[in-house]
């Protein structure tokens, strides 16, 4: 079989690699891929925008694919899957309406609210002035999100009322663009953040390992949100009882959710959870793909083969599938990024000694922003790479991640030192 696989990112990376650790998978195809999925055996890159779906759709059918895989969610926002399977080609990935759960805040609020799914008390505006009246009535922390996508940048946690209402402001003045024209103001919520990351086929859902990532750029858990700096799976604050519960009432009651507007989701659902300090979890944010950097510790954990299970959702097949098998150990991940990210950094910086630091069986390196040139590795973004390891318990996985960054040349990277702090000291088992 061979499969196509859309994205740029580390996350892509990880999907198109653990697609060609199975016997099953011959070549995978990345659109447009990275300096990783370029040097990746059996991959190949294609130079094609990831709105070119006409192009997408093409290469699909000519090259016999069995399936294609959507990595980010503006592509599946815009309505790829629903143009790939319009042409017939099989797609993993929502269509536009499921994408909502993701592209708008507000629709998401609606189904959990119709759902009966736990999450934040929360309103909605489509003016500054009501907005501001409605945070000055409300007590801080509070939390204010553009509706739409916002590249990651749309969410502000304000600890004082100035900067809620600072964000409101700029909200509505338009730095989002559309985006902005609707705010979500929500109840903040305390505890530990997990991601679920569950696949379904539209009927069944089932959750994967779930995950922590490490969302500030700072140490300690600091500064401003980025896409992720590092990651874990599985996570001992999940433990199996809570994960049935997740399933029970947040996983289950969405995707009925979803079922009772006619939706037919075939994909990830992405549950980003807080626990809160009595031991509930409850939905801050619902995502329509795969989290990154959650991949890059999730599936080299996997055992079962990634096209099954992609396979089985694409042709509603899930709920005849075994349950999903996965190594008994622990797996971290550390993103080096460039010196400035998340605000501006340089491109084009210079990356050496990959392959000293995969000699090690146990880590793997997933290309988050590079590409390969004559003059060897580039980056080309600000998450530059996320380096993985596995072993069996944590302290050891975090251990021999950061012993393969260590072997990594980037003099112009930075990675925070901390990742896993959270757990630290706690056994998987736990
Ligand atoms: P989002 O883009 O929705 O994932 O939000 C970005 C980050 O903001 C989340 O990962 C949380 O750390 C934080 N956040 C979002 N909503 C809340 C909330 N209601 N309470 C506390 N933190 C939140
Ligand atoms: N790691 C967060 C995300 O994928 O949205």
């Amino acid at each position: 079989m061979k499969a196509i696989v859309v994205g740029s990112g580390g996350r892509e990376h990880a999907l198109a690699w653990k697609l060609l650790r199975s016997p099953h998978i011959s070549e995978v195809v990345c659109i447009p891929g990275n300096g990783g999925t370029a040097t990746l055996a059996g991959c190949r890159n294609v130079a094609m925008a990831m709105t070119d779906v006409d192009g997408i759709a093409r290469c699909a059918l000519v090259n016999n694919m069995a399936f294609v895989l959507v990595g980010p969610e503006q592509p599946l926002a815009d309505g790829l899957a629903d143009a790939l399977k319009a042409q017939g080609v099989k797609v993993f990935g929502p269509t536009q309406d499921g994408a909502q759960i993701e592209a708008s805040k507000t629709w998401a609020k609606d189904l959990m609210a119709a759902a009966n799914v736990p999450t934040a008390a929360s309103a909605v505006f489509t003016d500054a002035e009501s907005a501001i009246a409605y945070v000055e009535q409300n007590s801080v922390p509070i939390v204010v999100k553009a509706d739409g996508l916002a590249a990651g940048k749309g969410v502000t946690v304000a600890m004082e009322r100035g900067n809620a209402i600072a964000a409101i402001e700029s909200a509505f003045s338009g730095q989002f663009g559309s985006a902005g024209d609707r705010v979500v103001i929500e109840e903040f919520l305390q505890g530990q953040e997990v991601s679920v990351l569950a696949v379904t086929d539209g009927k069944t859902i089932r959750p994967l390992l779930p995950a922590q990532d490490h969302k500030q750029v700072g140490e300690g858990d600091t500064g401003p949100n980025t896409g992720g700096m590092g990651a874990y799976a599985p996570t001992p604050l999940m433990p199996a009882e809570l994960l049935e519960r997740v399933q029970s009432e947040i996983l289950e009651p969405t995707l009925k959710g979803l079922q009772d507007k006619g939706i037919d989701y075939r994909g990830v659902i992405y549950a980003g959870l807080i626990i809160t300090p009595a031991g509930d979890p409850k939905v801050i944010e619902f995502n329509c793909r795969f989290g990154d950097p959650e991949t890059q510790v999730v599936l080299p954990l996997l055992e079962t083969p990634l096209e099954e299970i992609v396979l089985a959702c694409c042709e509603q097949r899930l709920a005849a599938m075994p349950p999903f098998e996965w190594k008994a150990a622990a797996c971290a991940c550390v993103v080096m990024a460039a010196k400035g990210y998340p605000g501006s950094y340089e491109k084009g910086l210079p990356i050496e000694g990959i392959e000293i630091a995969e000699a090690d069986e146990a880590a793997v390196v997933f290309h988050a922003g590079t590409r390969i040139g004559n003059g060897g590795i580039k980056s080309t973004g600000g998450r530059v790479l996320g380096v993985s390891a596995i072993a069996p318990n944590f302290e050891e996985a975090i251990s021999k991640a950061y012993s393969a960054v260590d072997k990594i040349s980037f003099p112009d990277g930075f990675y925070r030192r901390d990742i896993g702090h959270r757990i630290k000291g706690m056994s998987l088992a736990e």
